[in-house]
């Protein structure tokens, strides 16, 4: 069923465990999501950014999201806007029917994001649909979230008790020390559960989203080089720790670059493997199948929403 994210992160915050949000884009990716969250009788968010949406249409993804709900009513699910640049953004996809939407301020200065993050909320409340909102600033560059390394800055928790006292946000997106992409860390991952349990202190029924929070799963890493790619160097946030963020009071975790690189690593193959493949289902559909192995690794090992539903 299409649901806000309030009931799920309610029971999240309950119960210590944190909602997979996965990034879509087409539908192999959304049957793959959804049958793996299907499977796990796991509560689940599907996040399309503004770019995704262009790439998709809203009006093919919404009614992609729609044939989701048909196939799993049992399912509670949302559809939510990842990384709203704007107003208008977050309105065309409230009116589309998203149950959720981001307004992504961080690039502002506080009061500027206080204030543009209000004006979403205004709208988003009077329409049922529920708002995240981000404070701090990730570092690392990924298309049109690019903030540079130097002006990477953690969440401050008094700020945040602020923030979400004048905005009414429902949610609140951190930095914590994960970045967007396949480059996370130069050395040893590490993330601030210090300044987390600051936050939590402050904010203690806000749920906390992750961003930036792909494992950069090494075999999926090394799939993809031995068939051609090149992909040196990626670092990702490791198992453990977004299994300590789950456990500690973040309620929804955003990944994309994972699902990136299953979809990736399995084209490959078959392309190497098979030169003479060219029917698309041929190459779609082991995409689709590593996919939903991902997405279930994740909800089932890591993130702990196994049996949520
Ligand atoms: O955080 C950003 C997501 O990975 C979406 O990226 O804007 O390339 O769709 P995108
Ligand atoms: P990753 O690049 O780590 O998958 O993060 C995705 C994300 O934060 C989407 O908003
Ligand atoms: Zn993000």
């Amino acid at each position: 069923m299409l649901v806000t994210t309030k009931e799920m992160f309610e029971k999240s915050m309950r119960e210590g465990f944190a909602i997979g949000a996965f990034n879509v884009n087409n539908m192999e990716i959304i049957q793959a999501i959804m049958d793996a969250a299907a499977e796990e009788h796991a509560p689940v968010i599907m996040q399309a950014s503004s770019s995704a949406i262009k790439y998709a249409r809203l009006n093919y993804l919404m009614k992609m999201v729609k044939a989701a709900e048909e196939e799993h009513p049992e399912i509670p699910f949302a559809i939510h806007l990842d990384h709203g640049p704007d107003f208008e953004t977050c309105k065309m996809c409230i009116d589309a029917g998203f149950t959720s939407v981001m307004f992504d301020g961080s690039k502002y200065d506080f009061e500027e994001n206080v204030r543009l993050t209000k004006e979403v909320v205004e709208y988003a409340h009077s329409k049922g649909v529920v708002v995240e909102a981000e404070l701090g600033k990730l570092a690392g560059i990924e298309d049109d979230v690019n903030v540079s390394a130097d002006d990477a800055m953690f969440t401050d928790p008094a700020q945040a008790e602020e923030f979400v006292r004048r905005t009414g946000c429902d949610s609140l997106a951190i930095a914590i020390g994960t970045s967007h992409g396949a480059y996370k860390f130069k050395g040893e991952a590490k993330l601030r559960f210090d300044i987390l349990a600051k936050i939590k202190e402050r904010i203690p029924n806000t749920p906390i989203v992750l961003h930036g929070a792909s494992t950069v799963i090494p075999e999926l890493v090394a799939q993809c080089n031995e068939y051609g790619a090149d992909i040196p160097g990626a670092k990702g946030v490791p198992d453990e720790m977004l299994h300590e963020a789950s456990i500690s009071g973040v309620s929804k975790i955003n990944v994309d670059t994972d699902l990136r690189l299953a979809m990736t690593a399995a084209i490959r193959k078959v392309f190497a493997e098979e030169p003479s493949a060219f029917d698309p289902r041929k190459y779609l559909t082991p995409a689709r199948d590593l996919i939903k192995q991902t997405v279930q690794h994740k909800i089932r090992d890591v993130f702990g929403s196994s049996n949520k539903a």
